[in-house]
């Protein structure tokens, strides 16, 4: 069922506030150095294909390119207010970026395409609902080996973050996070090897980086190996076995 329009959460909860969502987050939290560090555990190689995941304003899809120029990059978002900042951001810098609008439950592309989806701060605007069907558009359009990378609240980690969360779980769709429920719901949606990868005290709660991959694509029947495997058995240790 489509996200309908109401219960959409721009990036500071009302448009209104949208073009100073820089500012908000340059002024709360240590914006730079948790995303660094989040491009820093993409281990990002020359002709990835990377899809920045509720881009907002583009300040991470830049580092991203910056970081690893050869690389494909693609930031999409539902907001077209907040993709005219990305855009001229992205103007400025003059790098070569692709921004789509779009729904984080509703990808505009195909199977196994990207290498790398990172999801900064988007998750806590969706609800529980729509959070599992972004999990499985995002599990989709992996490529299999691919990697998904968050940044978001999660469970709080000191008695501090305690005290925060208690005002911050009522707001916008947070629960999920603070509940320490991301981790089962990447598991669930079908990802392996999920970690949460660092922890940093912020002024909103604990705000989590987790890392989750896409399964190696089981080893298809007719494919070399299974062949190799049957002339093994059928030519050499059965005739030996039954000689
Ligand atoms: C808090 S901002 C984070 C922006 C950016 N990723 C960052 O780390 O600064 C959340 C962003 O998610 C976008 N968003 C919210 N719901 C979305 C949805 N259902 N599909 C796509 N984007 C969504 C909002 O428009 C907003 O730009």
């Amino acid at each position: 069922m489509p996200q309908t329009p109401s219960k959409y959460i721009p990036a500071l909860k009302f448009s209104l506030l949208t073009p100073v969502y820089d500012l908000v987050m340059q002024l709360t939290i240590r914006e730079l150095t948790i995303k660094r560090r989040l491009v820093e555990q993409m281990k990002l190689e020359k002709g990835h294909r990377v899809l920045d995941l509720g881009c907002g304003t583009a300040t991470l899809t830049i580092l991203i390119k910056k970081a690893c120029p050869e690389a494909e990059v693609t930031g999409l978002d539902g907001d077209p207010k907040i993709l005219e900042i990305a855009r001229s951001k992205i103007e400025e810098a003059k790098l070569d970026i692709v921004l789509d609008q779009g729904m984080a439950f509703e990808l505009p592309y195909p199977d196994s395409y990207f290498d790398r989806v990172v999801a900064s701060l988007v998750l806590h605007h969706l609800t529980h609902e729509n959070k599992m069907r972004a999990f499985g558009e995002v599990f989709r359009v992996l490529k299999p080996g691919g990697e998904l990378h968050i940044a978001d609240f999660g469970k709080p980690h000191n008695i501090l973050m305690f005290l925060i969360s208690l005002i911050f779980r009522h707001l916008e769709e947070t629960s999920d996070n603070i509940r320490g429920l991301l981790h089962e719901m990447l598991c669930e949606a079908g990802f392996e090897q999920v970690k949460e990868t660092a922890r940093f005290m912020t002024v909103f709660g604990t705000l989590s980086l987790y890392r989750a991959r896409k399964r190696m694509r089981p080893i298809p029947c007719g494919s070399g190996i299974h062949k190799a495997g049957f002339c093994f058995f059928g030519f050499i240790i059965f005739p030996i076995l039954f000689y």
